[in-house]
């Protein structure tokens, strides 16, 4: 009897609590978004990386339970009035990563293939590096990231250079490492100042990654929104904080730079844009972006001059959609 009262009110408690949020979901998706969305059905509830792949007009985006989808988009794509949604096609299914995550993805132009950070985010225990050809899928290499000292890791985002060195932040113990365009590994950046002061600002460490053209890299710590710039022309990988004003970047995800002097950062909020006028010492958050927050934003990507935003979760039953919101920013 008592069992059946407290199930009652246990029952009744649980649907107050969860018609709020539900409500607040449910209203945020009937709304009519503000700004241009690329929908698409997915075999999958959670996507964690989506880039722009122009030359073959699609998406590519990242399974969190393993692998790569392909989201064609066609010529006359929105021409009419009621926009089709786009369908995921599974590219990618590596039976000898299964029940590791796909993360942070770039596309490594020069070389016609797609770099895929790998990791088993539960566990910490087993990162890598993947790459794979942008025509055939065929697997050219996977590295494995260790070390040093089976230290807990977490491979999360990753970044190409113009030699084709790929850079893999580890967002659990605040390291780089660097692979070579061979798919050999060849060190570790670490540095002093990729450490947070606040033991929990580093529960989520270094994660977005980008390669300038001028030959550095830009990294962000999540937890503490610190940014860095790391210069790869040197042998020293020096590594400098960048002095940012006009607001904070404390949880910013996936990072794309939209010019040289203008870079996104994904997250919470969806999106903030960054511009710097003195290559990268110190930048300023000039704009924001507010797209629908329950879906997670968590990294953004530019198509043709405009930046879409790839958000975590999908919903819908039975087909799951995923949505890739344009941002358009404001002050
Ligand atoms: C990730 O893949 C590796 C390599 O095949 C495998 O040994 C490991 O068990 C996988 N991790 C999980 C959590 O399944």
């Amino acid at each position: 009897m008592a069992f059946s009262l407290c199930s009652t009110k246990t029952l009744l408690l649980f649907f107050l609590i969860s018609a709020i949020p539900v409500a607040f979901i449910i209203s945020s998706e009937l709304a009519k978004p503000p700004t241009h969305v690329y929908h698409y059905h997915s075999s999958g509830f959670f996507r964690e990386c989506a880039k722009w792949d122009d030359l073959n007009r699609r998406f590519l985006v990242s399974f969190i339970e393993g692998g790569i989808g392909e989201i064609a988009v066609p010529e006359d794509h929105g021409s009419s009035s009621e926009e089709a949604v786009l369908k995921e096609v599974t590219v990618v299914k590596d039976p000898a990563l299964a029940g590791n995550s796909s993360l942070g993805i770039v596309v490594d132009r020069p070389r016609n293939r797609l770099l895929v950070a790998i990791s088993d985010v539960l566990g910490n225990k087993y990162n890598a590096l993947a790459a794979y050809d942008l025509s055939t899928w065929d697997r050219l290499f996977l590295t494995i990231l260790a070390g040093p000292d089976n230290e807990k890791a977490f491979a999360d985002d990753v970044a190409v250079d113009a030699e084709g060195n790929a850079y893999v932040t580890d967002a659990k113990s605040n390291k780089i490492w660097k692979v070579g365009a061979d798919g050999k590994f060849v060190s570790f950046i670490r540095n002093p100042l990729f450490i947070a002061k606040e033991w929990y600002k580093n529960l989520i460490g270094l994660n977005g990654i980008v390669y300038h053209p001028d030959g550095f890299l830009i990294v962000i710590h999540t937890f503490s929104g610190m940014l860095y710039k790391i210069d790869v022309t040197k042998e020293d990988h020096e590594v400098k904080l960048i002095k940012v004003a006009g607001g904070s970047l404390a949880f910013g995800d996936g990072l794309e730079l939209l010019s040289p002097t203008k870079l996104v950062v994904a997250g919470n909020p969806s999106g903030r844009l960054l511009e710097s006028l003195d290559v990268w010492e110190t930048a300023s958050v000039v704009a924001k972006f507010k797209g629908p927050a329950h879906r997670l934003a968590s990294a953004a990507t530019v198509k043709d001059g405009r930046v879409y935003l790839n958000h975590i979760l999908g919903m819908g039953y039975p087909k799951k959609q995923h949505a890739l919101v344009e941002a358009v920013f404001s002050i």
